[in-house]
C-alpha cells in the first residue's frame, strides 16, 4: 500500500489529498500556511468546492488524513510525494518557479536523511524542461542521491476543473505519467491502480517533457475554442436572425469539433487559462517560435468582458451615475475563485465610467471584497442586488440565477435592462418582457 505526501494544499493539492484519503489511502497534506492547516484539521475547507468539506471531515474521522507543516515527518512515513504548489505568472508572462524550487529543496534535504526509495511527482503546471533541468538537479544536490536509482521523479499534470474538482479527481478522463525512468513510471502507475482499481482511466506513459507540454497544449486548445466562438458571437450580433447558440450546437455535432467549450460568453478567467496561455507563449518566444493562434485567443479574451459594458452604455445612453447590478463574480459557477475573473475587468470599467455598482455572488463576495472594499455594494441576495438598478449584467451562470423570472427583474429594477453575458436565459421568453441583450444574438433571432 502506498502512503502519500501532498505538498501544497491549494485547489489541486487539497482536493487530491481529500479524495485519496476518502478512498482509504493514508495521506498527509503539507503546507506552509499554518492558518490553512488549522482550518483543514478542524474539518473545514478553506475553498468553496462541492463535496470537498464532506470528504475532508470523513477522512479526518477515519484517520486517513491530516494536514501539517512538518514535511520531514510526513516524507519519512510516505513513499510518494506529490508537489502541488502554485506556479504564478511573472510580468513577462513566464511562470515563477520559486515555490517549485523551494519545495524541491525541502524534499531533497529530507531525502538526504531517509533510507527508502521515494518517488517525487510534480503535479503543478510547469513549462517543458522544468522537471529535468530544474527539479532533478535541485533534488540530487540537496539529497546527495541519484535520481533514477535512489529516488524517482515523474511529471503528472492535473486536469481538474474548479467547481467539479472532486468529481474530476475521482473520475479523470486520463492519467498522464511523464517518467524520468521506468521504475518511477511503474511506481506511479501502481499507485493509480490502487486508487482507481477496476475503473482505471486511460493511461499515457511518456517523457517528462511530453507530460509537461500536454498540459499546456490541452489548456491552450480549450481556451482557443472558447475565443473562437466568442469572436463568432460578435458576427452573429451583426447578422439578422443569427444566433451563436444554434451555430455552436450544430457545429458541435461534428465529431471532429465536439460540443464542449463552444459556449459564447464574457470570456475565460480563473487561475489556469490566462496563466497557462501566457506561459506557453513566453516559452515559445524563448525558442523563437510564434504561436499566433494562442496570441489571438488571448487578445480576443482581453476585450470580451467589455462587450457587456458597451451594451449597458448603448441601452442607457451614459453610465455615469447609473446603478448597475452584477449577478455573479466568480470566474465560473460553483467556486469562490475570482483569480483573473472577468467580473474584475467589468467592475473596474464601470467604476471608471462613474457608475454605482451592486453585486451578488453565492460564494465569491468575500474574495471580491478584498479587492474592491467599499467601492462597490455587496447585496445578500440576487433580488436585493437588482433592486432599483438601471441595468443588470449577468456575469457568472450560477444555477440559482436561473430562477429569476422576467417579472422579478421588472418589479425590482428601475429600468428592466438585462444583459445576459452567459446566455443563461431563454431569449424568446425574456426579450418579449424585458429590454434583453444576449451575447451572440442577432436581431429577430427566433426558432419559429
Ligand atoms: N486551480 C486549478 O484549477 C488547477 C488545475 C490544474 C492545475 N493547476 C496547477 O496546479 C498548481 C497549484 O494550483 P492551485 O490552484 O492549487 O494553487 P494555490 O495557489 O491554490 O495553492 C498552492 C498552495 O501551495 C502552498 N505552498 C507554496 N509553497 C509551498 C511549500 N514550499 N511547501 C508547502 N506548501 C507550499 C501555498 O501555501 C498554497 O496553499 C499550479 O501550478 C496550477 O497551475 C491548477
Amino acid at each position: 500500500m502506498h502512503e502519500i505526501t501532498i505538498l501544497g494544499l491549494g485547489y489541486v493539492g487539497l482536493t487530491m489529498a481529500a479524495c485519496l484519503a476518502e478512498q482509504g489511502i493514508k495521506t498527509t497534506g503539507v503546507d506552509l500556511d499554518k492558518e490553512k492547516i488549522a482550518t483543514i484539521n478542524a474539518g473545514k475547507s478553506p475553498i468553496h468546492e462541492p463535496r470537498l468539506e464532506e470528504f475532508i471531515s470523513k477522512a479526518l474521522k477515519a484517520g486517513t488524513f491530516k494536514a501539517t507543516s512538518d514535511l520531514e515527518n510526513s516524507l519519512r512515513t510516505s513513499n510518494i510525494t506529490f508537489v502541488t504548489v502554485g506556479t504564478p505568472s511573472l510580468p513577462d508572462g513566464s511562470i515563477s518557479l520559486e515555490y517549485v524550487r523551494s519545495a524541491a529543496e525541502s524534499i531533497g534535504r529530507t531525502l538526504n536523511r531517509t533510507q527508502n526509495y521515494h518517488l517525487v511527482v510534480v503535479r503543478s503546471t510547469v513549462i517543458p524542461g522544468t522537471c529535468l533541468e530544474v527539479v532533478k538537479p535541485i533534488l540530487e544536490k540537496a539529497s546527495g542521491k541519484v535520481c533514477g536509482k535512489d529516488f524517482g521523479l515523474c511529471s503528472n499534470p492535473e486536469f481538474l476543473k474548479e467547481g467539479s474538482a472532486v468529481q474530476d479527481m475521482m473520475r479523470p478522463d486520463r492519467v498522464v505519467i511523464g517518467e524520468n525512468d521506468r521504475r518511477s513510471g511503474d511506481t506511479l502507475q501502481d499507485f493509480y491502480h490502487q486508487l482507481y482499481e477496476r475503473e482505471m482511466p486511460r493511461l499515457i506513459r511518456t517523457s517528462l517533457a511530453n507530460a509537461e507540454l500536454i498540459k499546456y497544449a490541452n489548456n491552450a486548445f480549450l481556451a482557443s475554442k472558447v475565443s473562437f466562438i466568442n469572436s463568432l458571437a460578435h458576427l452573429c450580433e451583426k447578422t439578422p436572425q443569427a444566433d451563436v447558440e444554434v451555430i455552436a450546437e450544430a457545429i458541435g455535432l461534428d465529431p471532429r469539433i465536439g460540443p464542449l467549450f463552444l459556449k459564447a460568453g464574457l470570456g475565460w478567467g480563473g487561475s489556469c487559462f490566462p496563466k497557462d496561455l501566457k506561459a506557453i507563449l513566453a516559452y515559445a518566444r524563448e525558442q523563437n517560435i510564434e504561436l499566433p493562434i494562442i496570441d489571438a485567443a488571448i487578445r480576443i479574451n482581453e476585450i470580451q468582458p467589455i462587450w457587456s459594458v458597451r451594451k449597458a452604455k448603448e441601452a442607457l445612453g451614459e453610465l455615469k451615475g447609473k446603478r448597475i447590478a452584477l449577478l455573479g463574480l466568480a470566474f465560473k459557477p460553483d467556486t469562490d475563485d475570482i483569480r483573473e475573473a472577468v467580473s474584475i475587468r467589468i467592475i473596474q470599467r464601470l467604476l471608471q465610467e462613474g457608475s454605482f455598482v451592486s453585486a451578488y455572488d453565492p460564494a465569491a463576495m468575500e474574495n471580491t471584497r478584498k479587492l474592491f472594499g467599499k467601492k462597490i455594494v455587496f447585496a445578500d441576495s440576487a433580488q436585493k442586488c437588482i433592486q432599483d438598478a438601471d441595468c443588470c449584467i449577468l456575469i457568472t451562470e450560477w444555477q440559482e440565477f436561473k430562477r429569476l423570472t422576467p417579472e422579478d427583474f421588472r418589479i425590482r429594477m428601475h429600468e428592466p435592462i438585462l444583459i445576459d453575458g452567459r446566455r443563461l436565459y431563454n431569449h424568446e421568453e425574456y426579450s418579449g418582457k424585458l429590454n434583453y441583450y444576449a451575447i451572440g444574438l442577432g436581431s429577430c433571432a427566433s426558432t419559429s
